[in-house]
Order: structure tokens, then C-alpha cells, then sequence
């Protein structure tokens, strides 16, 4: 509210000068091509110290008067109640609108009006929308940042963020490994945004999908000099995988049921599916998972997708807090 009345979109640009060393500060988030080598650093060390903070127990109040709106056209769990606990953890407030059903949405609101509404009682908005793009409309609305909380097919930068940030604690380094993305990597917006992050390092990337279901030609054209192969099945790659990061297949995206039905069961890692690869692999998956991953994987010390989720509420604390300037 208070950056609608005082600090306009141009304006920010002078303000910055005031915090030189965060480069997120009133940015919008919307993609990860905004992001560098730099600003990754900032954000990583950023989440470390948040999650010190956690484990200290110590209260913050680094986000004391600053409300988020988390805007929620369609599901979550993860990502809504994380952003909902990083601004609880640093003493914020937030609007939780989960389910548009109970807003004017329903009375054909349209989303231009809805961000403009709920920019004047909030500092930020986070939002979901199932429309590719919707958040960069959203942002030529707003005044008040907006963070991309995944918008249809399109991209899910802070998933991505908290990805990589998990690849790294993991591994120490994200230069060097060889990174297979399974699944549905036609749908999927976590993998479009983790495949762009990801060309920023020296990686290898193996795609492994069900023919209709492969990675869109223009972002396969983008990681080019990474993708060692692409594949249908993950029994040609997890022997000298790094890192597998396993998607669900994306039923929501298909207008026809029948293909969906077709493609649903394509991937399942089992013990069996683990026994040939390296001791030191790391098991992602966005999650929810439905039946893509079983569950007795979970006691696999590589199964890092527990991890991988708490590491999100660290990110987004640390997202919330440079964005807001409490960085
Ligand atoms: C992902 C999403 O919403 O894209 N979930 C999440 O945010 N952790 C992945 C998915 O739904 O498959």
C-alpha cells in the first residue's frame, strides 16, 4: 500500500540506489531470466541466514507491518502454505485468498481489477494463475511487486529458485552434475523454469519423457549446449545421474482425458529403480506426487524431496524479505 502512494515503478529505480547490494528490491518476480550468477548468490546466502534464524527459534521482525497477498487461482498446498509461513516467521501479515471461489472472482472480476484491489492492503502479491503470462499482466497493473507463484504451462521461478538452492545444499556445487528432468516436461512450469536456471552453470541435461510429453522446442533450442540426450525411459540415464528430478504429469493441461490416461503411470521410481544409481544421487521431485515416485523410496537417504520442501519456506522468507527491502 504504502509503495503505491510513495514509490511508483519509476521510482524504484532511484530508491535502489539506496539498496545497492540487493538487487531484488521492489522487483517484480516473474521469471528466472531475471535472474544472475550475482542475485542467486545474494538470495541463497539470504535463505541460509533464514533458515538459521528458523532453527535459532529467535523471533524476527524483519517484516513487521508488511502484508503479502497470496492470490490463488488454483491449487496448492506447498507453495501457498510456505509463503503464508515465511511471512508469519519474519512477523508480516498476509491476505490468503486460496480458492478465487470466495473472492468477486466469482462475480466475474476481472484479474486487472482483482491485483489493483488488492495492491492498496498489501506490500506484495503472490500469484497463481492458470493462464501462462497472467503474472506479467498482473505486473503491468500493479504498482506493488508481483511474485510469479506459477502461472499455467508458463514458469514457477520460485520453485525453480528453491530447486536449485536444494541442488546445492545437496551437492556443495551445481557445476559439473548431470541433472535428468523426468516426466512431463511439456507441462510442466517447474521444468521450464529449472531447465533456464540451470543453463546458467555447467551442467549436463538429460530429458526424459514420453514422445508427446518432450520439453517445447523453443526452450529445448535455449538449453541446447546442456541436453546430452533425450529419452523415454529413465533406466538410460540413472546410472551416471547427478541429480533426478521427477515431475507428475500435469492432468489439468490436457483437454482431453483419454491422452492423459495414456501417459499418467509412464514413470515410477522404486528401490529397484535406485539400485544401479550413484551413491551420492539426489531424488527431487516439485511434489504432489501421484504415484511417480513409491513410497518406500522415502527412506532412500537420496530422497531429498522433504528437503527439497521445507528449503521453499527459506527461499520465500528470503524472496519476501529483498523484495520488501528487509533483505
Ligand atoms: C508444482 C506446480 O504447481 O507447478 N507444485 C508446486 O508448486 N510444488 C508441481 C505440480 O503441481 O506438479
Amino acid at each position: 500500500m504504502k509503495n503505491r502512494a510513495f514509490i511508483s515503478k519509476l521510482d524504484r529505480q532511484n530508491v535502489k540506489a539506496t539498496h545497492k547490494q540487493n538487487p531484488l528490491f521492489q522487483k517484480d518476480i516473474l521469471s528466472v531470466d531475471q535472474f544472475t550468477k550475482e542475485s542467486l548468490s545474494y538470495l541463497f546466502d539470504l535463505a541460509e541466514k533464514m533458515h538459521r534464524l528458523v532453527l535459532a527459534d529467535e523471533p524476527s521482525t524483519a517484516l513487521s507491518g508488511k502484508v503479502l497477498t497470496c492470490l490463488f487461482y488454483e491449487a496448492s498446498t506447498r507453495t501457498f502454505s510456505s509463503f503464508v509461513a515465511a511471512m508469519a516467521r519474519l512477523s508480516g501479515g498476509v491476505i490468503p485468498i486460496q480458492g478465487v471461489q470466495y473472492s468477486s472472482v466469482v462475480k466475474g472480476e476481472s484479474l486487472s481489477d482483482t491485483v489493483r484491489t488488492l495492491e492498496r492492503y498489501s506490500d506484495v502479491i503472490a500469484l497463481r494463475h492458470p493462464e501462462a503470462g497472467a503474472a506479467h499482466i498482473a505486473a503491468q497493473y500493479a504498482e506493488v511487486p508481483i511474485i510469479n507463484a506459477g502461472d499455467g504451462i508458463g514458469e514457477h521461478p520460485t520453485q525453480a529458485l528453491l530447486d536449485l538452492f536444494t541442488i546445492l545444499r545437496e551437492r556443495g556445487t551445481i557445476d559439473g552434475l548431470h541433472i535428468a528432468m523426468v516426466g512431463d516436461l511439456l507441462n510442466g512450469r517447474t521444468v521450464h523454469s529449472l531447465v533456464k536456471l540451470l543453463n546458467l552453470f555447467d551442467v549436463k541435461i538429460s530429458l526424459v519423457s514420453p514422445e508427446s510429453l518432450r520439453l517445447p522446442a523453443g526452450l529445448k533450442e535455449v538449453v541446447k549446449e546442456r541436453i546430452v540426450r533425450e529419452v523415454g525411459k529413465i533406466g538410460e540415464v540413472v546410472r551416471e545421474t547427478d541429480v533426478l528430478y521427477v515431475t507428475r504429469v500435469q492432468k489439468e493441461r490436457f483437454t482431453q482425458l483419454s491422452e492423459y490416461e495414456v501417459v499418467k503411470g509412464s514413470y515410477v521410481v522404486s528401490p529397484d529403480t535406485l539400485r544401479v544409481a550413484k551413491r551420492t544421487l539426489v531424488l527431487m521431485h516439485p511434489l504432489p506426487r501421484v504415484g511417480e515416485i513409491a513410497e518406500e523410496v522415502d527412506r532412500d537417504p537420496r530422497a531429498a524431496y522433504f528437503r527439497q520442501m521445507e528449503n521453499g519456506l527459506y527461499i520465500r522468507m528470503a524472496l519476501l524479505a529483498a523484495v520488501l527491502g528487509r533483505g
